[in-house]
């Protein structure tokens, strides 16, 4: 029988970038993974099938095997801690910054502050190495919006335009991380799949070069 390959892809907007780097590595859904409700893809490929969900749940698909390939934002990666998941190739897709920021022209209070991210392992490492006592505010969306209503003194979120942060009255602090999109493996599958996984690391490396 022959081995059967899943690549768990992001939906949202990491999705719309990452199609034309598969279709010109060779690799494209049979039907319109836009149009559809459906959640798995059989592709050009016989053997390969694309999932589509949510990017904070590639890593846990690609640590637990059920999928053998991913693409995954760093600051996502980062916040799953990707144990025993590889990181091969950098896609150099939906670039952006992961920064704490706060209100205009507010000092950060001395003592403990209260941080509202989605990013809480990352951030809790990062204001522990800064020597700043931090409690952190679990959210899933919308953190500018904590320190205007005084939910939180600081934010951890991703910058890229920065129109965010200035349409809400923020600013950015410090830079915690450089973010970009990666192609990720499961441990089983370069251990057990090479054949299959590698030519794709190949073609889709070629893919990034070519839009470089
Ligand atoms: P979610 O719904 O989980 O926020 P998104 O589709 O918004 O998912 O983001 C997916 C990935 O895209 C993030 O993990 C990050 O790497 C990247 N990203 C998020 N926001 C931006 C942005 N404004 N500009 C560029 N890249 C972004
Ligand atoms: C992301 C991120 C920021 C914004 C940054 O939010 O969380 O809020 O984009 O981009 P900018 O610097 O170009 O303004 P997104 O639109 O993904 O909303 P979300 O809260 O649903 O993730
Ligand atoms: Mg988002």
């Amino acid at each position: 029988m022959s081995q059967e390959l899943i690549i768990a892809l992001s939906k949202g907007r990491i999705l719309n970038e990452t199609l034309p780097l598969f279709e010109q590595a060779g690799i494209h859904p049979l039907e319109d993974v836009r149009k559809s409700r459906k959640l798995i893809f059989d592709t050009n490929i016989e053997n390969v099938k694309l999932i589509i969900i949510r990017a904070v749940d590639v890593p846990t698909y690609v640590e637990l095997g059920a999928a053998d390939m991913g693409v995954a934002g760093k600051d996502v990666l980062m916040e799953h801690g990707a144990k025993g998941i590889y990181e091969p190739l950098d896609l150099n897709i939906a670039r952006c910054r992961l920064m704490t920021a706060g209100m205009k022209e507010q000092k950060r209070p001395t003592g403990r502050i209260r941080v509202a991210t989605k990013f809480v392992n990352v951030a809790k490492r990062y204001y522990a190495e800064q020597g700043v006592q931090a409690d952190l505010i679990k959210l899933y969306g919308g953190m500018e919006l904590a320190p205007i209503m005084d939910l939180a003194d600081e934010i951890v979120d991703i910058v890229d335009t920065g129109n965010t942060l200035k349409a809400n009255g923020l600013e950015a602090r410090e830079e915690i991380a450089d973010i970009s999109t990666r192609l990720v493996v499961s441990q089983g599958a370069i251990k057990m799949k090479n054949s299959l996984v590698q030519p794709i690391i190949q073609k889709l490396s070629a893919a990034v070069e070519a839009a470089r």
